[in-house]
């Protein structure tokens, strides 16, 4: 081996997903989309890349993503960002391919990468993973309640319990204003405890002040008794008291947190967080909300729509499965005596394949004992056995794992047989 070559480490943040842990993920995925079934909502899949501009336009130039986390790839004259979100790469699709024509009201979901340049620690890394839907062309509270009745559902699969969901209203744009108008009046006096960033955000975009880690900014806005009934339009009010109402009839605990706000200016009315108390610092599992003006906004008509996203990566760090091998997935093991056994072998094996049986066999010339070993490692069911005798009966020994009872089967009706003990 060269010695002096140099040796590639994967990038800051990111992670290697290896076997026994990949199935874990698979089996979430699984989980997930069975529920996205259930709940009618179908998949769509955008690409990883999108305009820069996208993100400037539906996160809000003001935000930590678009200010400082976005992965951005100049090519040519193009300037293109690794999608820290999928929700804008969606609505640009519903508009792109004239959903909001043909179908109006669409219920998607999506599950993949997003990218944000933060500072990686326990449960943040620079590539994680959504779990995510959108339902797209509908103002209808009972939206809200389905969009975190299929949280509570995903939660309930992967086993996860001890969550906590956090639930305001933002209102419609003009309450929005009128909360924005208000912060700004009851945080005035406190300006010099605040922190130097949000001495900035107080006029720039006050809604961030809400979401500072700085343990002065915490303490002020702890004081700040905010209620929705302040701020809160006639329709925005019904509009809130109604998912209220439809989450306390399907019996979703809910906690309501006048200081919740999102860290994304596409908000509007309902928003909610999903907090786990095992995670530390990084606490959210999952968050979403409506965004009833992104859709005009990004150039379709005007209409509401709601969604949500899970992090896989923390999912799973409070999902309380560890890694497993996957036993039990190769069912027949094919293990050969001799170059000539070895060739039969493989083509048994093909016809083992073709037959929908998951099997295997050795590739780096191992004993008879380091192939019965490798066997049992993958917990297969049987293992066939051939050499120098069997080649010339044109049989095998079929061994049963479990029991040790072996079997003799001609090889032209071994698959049938095989069938008909697994
Ligand atoms: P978000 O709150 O930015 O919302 O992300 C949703 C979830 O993704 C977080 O609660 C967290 O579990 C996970 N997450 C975010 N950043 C990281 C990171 N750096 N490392 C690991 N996990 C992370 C959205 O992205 C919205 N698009 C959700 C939505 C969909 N709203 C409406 N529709």
């Amino acid at each position: 081996m060269a010695e002096n070559l140099k040796k590639f480490k994967i990038p800051s943040g990111m992670k290697d997903i290896l076997s026994a842990e990949a199935y874990l993920w698979q089996e979430a995925e699984d989980k997930a989309k069975a529920a996205f079934n259930l709940y009618g909502y179908k998949p769509i899949r955008t690409p990883l890349l999108e305009e820069e501009g996208l993100f400037n336009r539906s996160l809000g130039n003001e935000t930590e993503i678009v200010k400082k986390q976005m992965f951005v790839i100049r090519h040519s004259e193009d300037s293109y960002v690794l999608r820290p979100e999928a929700t804008a790469g969606v609505v640009r699709a519903y508009i792109e391919n004239n959903l909001d024509k043909t179908d109006s009201f669409v219920k998607l979901y999506y599950i993949g990468p997003m990218f944000r340049a933060e500072r990686p620690q326990k449960g943040r890394l620079r590539q994680f993973h959504h779990i995510g839907a959108e339902a797209l062309g509908s103002n209808s509270p009972y939206l809200d309640s389905e969009i975190i009745s299929l949280i509570k559902y995903i939660l309930n699969a992967l086993g996860i319990s001890g969550y906590e969901l956090k639930l305001n209203s933002l209102g419609c744009p003009e309450d929005k204003q009128k909360l924005s108008r208000m912060l700004q009046d009851r945080l005035k006096d406190e300006t010099e405890k605040l922190c130097p960033d949000c001495k900035e955000r107080l006029n720039r975009n006050v809604f961030r002040v809400l979401d500072c880690k700085n343990e002065n900014c915490k303490q002020v806005v702890s004081r700040l008794s905010l209620t929705p009934e302040d701020y809160l339009c006639q329709e925005c009010s019904e509009h809130f008291s109604a998912v209220k109402k439809n989450l306390d009839k399907l019996n979703i605990n809910y906690t309501l947190s006048p200081n919740l706000v999102r860290g994304l200016d596409y908000y509007n009315r309902t928003i909610f967080e999903i907090s786990h108390k095992d995670l530390g610092a990084q606490d959210a599992l999952g968050a979403g909300g409506r965004y009833d003006n992104l859709i005009f906004e990004l150039g379709g008509p005007k209409s509401g729509a709601v969604g949500f996203a899970l992090g896989i990566e923390r999912l799973l760090l409070v999902a309380g499965c560890r890694p497993h091998g996957h036993a039990g997935q190769t069912k027949v093991f094919v293990v050969t005596l001799g170059e000539e056994a070895k060739k039969e072998g493989f083509q048994l094996l093909d016809k083992l394949r073709e037959a929908d049986i998951a099997s295997d066999m050795d590739y780096e010339n191992k004993s008879l004992k380091g192939q019965m070993r490798k066997a049992n490692d993958l917990g297969v069911k049987f293992t066939i056995l051939i050499g120098d005798e069997e080649l010339k009966k044109q049989s095998l020994l079929l061994k049963d794992m479990a029991s040790g009872a072996q079997e003799e089967i001609s090889f032209n009706n071994f698959i049938g047989e095989i069938k008909k003990r697994l």
